[in-house]
């Protein structure tokens, strides 16, 4: 199966198992919105409680707040937004269809890289046991001819990016002769900007409407409410201030599912800290980030930094951690030095002091941000195809399993009486009643135990707890895992404390482990 099929394959699963549906799917959908489903909102609230937990409850020094969407117009004026949030975009004439520049640029890069790879897997091929894989990329003429047109591109785009020249952009995609996947051809048109922000009217019009725009990032909330949090939290620098919410950016080209949404929903983390030790504090955040994405378990070599090509207007370093998605390494999270930009210019704009009195140093200053800023939903696109597995078993028969970390699985344990009768259904209720208030419990009475356990697989759930006759004589039942789909029988009393040990948050917060 290619990683395309592959691809199809989890996004109807996600369909038909009930973690996203379009949205407003019965008027045949909204371009790049996305509904969640009864499993969806479960694993996508168990996702945010990791992220939160993570920095609120396990940082003294992080606490969290909960801002509007809506913010003063001048907000965005301050933070840049309304004159620098652009995308460089580009048509092709023949199919009509729009593009993001950088990005067909991003993508011919990255076909340069599956080239070396082929050439690679060809070689090995052909040498077997005597392949030196170091050895064939540093000599291989067609492998330094790809790697030099590489680097050719690479330097240009970056330059062209960082001075903002659209034409030389396009001058790249004409001389990497990129094409439209569509209409095959590359008759483009010019490069142009695209602003990012949605806005509507806020008030009547009688009264003088308002332009005001949903926010494109959720940390300007956080940036308008330092001096409210650091005064009335007291809080002394080094700290930071947590905040999940909704964000919304009109993508011109919303591809691969929820990867690229109009709506979507973000963790953010802004650390304000003392001018001058920004990089110390970003390459620690970029260490503690790292080690919450690996914490997971899909495999550190799936997770890569990406620096960036192009710095926000912002920002003064940024890298990005990449997960490898079927469709290539691409960004989950962003980690970006954010200097004293945000602060210094709502300073400017609103006329406000904001500043921090560093009792130490006896002096007052705008402080230095660090951010981390992560996708809610590309985080939950990134466990979902990691998590997703179709095997064959022994006996021939094949299922499809979500192996998503027990913590964050969206239904802990089903429970499940062998026969609709004899009393097991009413053990298996008091099962559920001893776990429901800490977990997500699931009872299912329904088919063949071996059609109940392929149903959880498909959602995930890390144990199946069957009552059966045997149950009622010692008061035992068995369970099964998921994962190993290996069977115990164990008490029912001894049953807490096992799910515990299995599918806490705890456990989660234990394996992450700092480089
Ligand atoms: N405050 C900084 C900021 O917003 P960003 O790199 O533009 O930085 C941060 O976005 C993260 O938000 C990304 O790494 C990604 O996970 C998520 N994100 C951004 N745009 C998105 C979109 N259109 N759809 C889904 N997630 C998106």
């Amino acid at each position: 199966m290619t990683q395309e099929e592959l691809f199809k394959k989890l996004i109807a699963h996600c369909k038909e198992y009930g973690f996203i549906f379009p949205s407003s799917e019965i008027y045949d959908g909204l371009g790049a919105v996305y509904d969640y489903g009864q499993n969806g909102v479960e694993l996508k609230n168990n996702i945010k409680r990791y992220w939160w937990d993570s920095m609120v409850k396990l940082n003294e020094n992080i606490v969290g707040i909960d801002a509007a969407i809506f913010m003063h117009p001048r907000v965005w004026e301050a933070s840049g937004h309304v004159g620098a949030f652009n995308d460089p975009l580009i048509d092709n004439k023949d199919s009509k269809k729009r593009y993001r520049a950088d990005v067909l640029v991003e993508d011919w890069l990255a076909k340069q890289e599956e080239k070396i790879a082929k050439e690679v897997e060809k070689a090995r091929k052909r040498f077997k046991e005597n392949f030196n894989e170091e050895q064939y990329l540093a000599t291989s003429p067609r492998v330094l001819e790809i790697k030099a047109k590489m680097e050719e591109v690479h330097s240009r785009f970056s330059e062209a990016l960082n001075a903002n020249n659209l034409e030389e952009l396009k001058q790249i995609i004409l001389d990497c002769e990129i094409v439209c996947p569509i209409s095959g051809t590359r008759n483009w048109t010019d490069v142009r900007q695209f602003n990012l922000m949605f806005s509507t009217q806020m008030g009547s019009t009688a009264d003088g409407a308002n332009t005001v725009y949903l926010r494109p990032e959720t940390a300007q909330g956080i940036f308008v409410n330092y001096l409210n949090v650091q005064k009335t939290g007291r809080m002394k620098l080094p700290f930071g201030i947590a905040q999940i919410g909704k964000a919304f950016r009109n993508e011109i080209v919303a591809r691969q599912f929820i990867f690229r949404m109009r709506e979507f929903e973000q963790m953010e983390m802004q650390f304000f800290v003392q001018p001058g030790t920004e990089m110390e504090w970003w390459n620690k955040w970029k260490n503690i980030r790292m080690a919450w994405h690996r914490a997971l378990g899909f495999g550190d070599d799936n997770y890569r930094f990406h620096d960036h090509d192009k710095l926000a207007h912002y920002a003064n370093a940024a890298t990005d951690v990449e997960y490898n998605f079927p469709f290539g390494f691409k960004e989950v999270e962003g980690i970006h030095s954010r200097t004293d930009f945000d602060l210094g210019r709502h300073q400017e704009f609103s006329g406000k002091k904001i500043q921090y009195f560093d009792a130490e140093r006896g002096e007052s200053y705008v402080p230095y941000v660090v951010e981390t800023s992560i996708g809610v939903d590309r985080m939950f696109l990134q466990i979902m195809s990691a998590a997703y597995c179709e095997e064959k078993l022994e006996n021939g028969e094949e299922r499809v399993v979500l192996r998503i970390p027990a913590a964050l699985a969206p239904t802990k344990v089903a429970v499940m009486p062998l026969v609709k009768k004899d009393g097991l259904p009413e053990v298996a209720r008091k099962i559920i009643d001893e776990l429901k208030y800490d977990y997500n419990v699931a009872y299912d009475e329904k088919d063949s135990i071996g059609k109940r356990y392929r149903r959880q697989d498909a959602v995930g759930t890390p144990l199946c707890v069957t009552v059966d006759h045997q149950s009622l004589e010692d008061g035992t039942v068995t369970v099964r895992h998921r994962d190993s789909m290996q069977q115990e029988r164990i008490k029912i009393e001894a049953l807490r404390a096992m799910v515990d040990e299995e599918v806490s948050f705890r456990r989660l917060f234990q394996t992450i482990k700092e480089a």
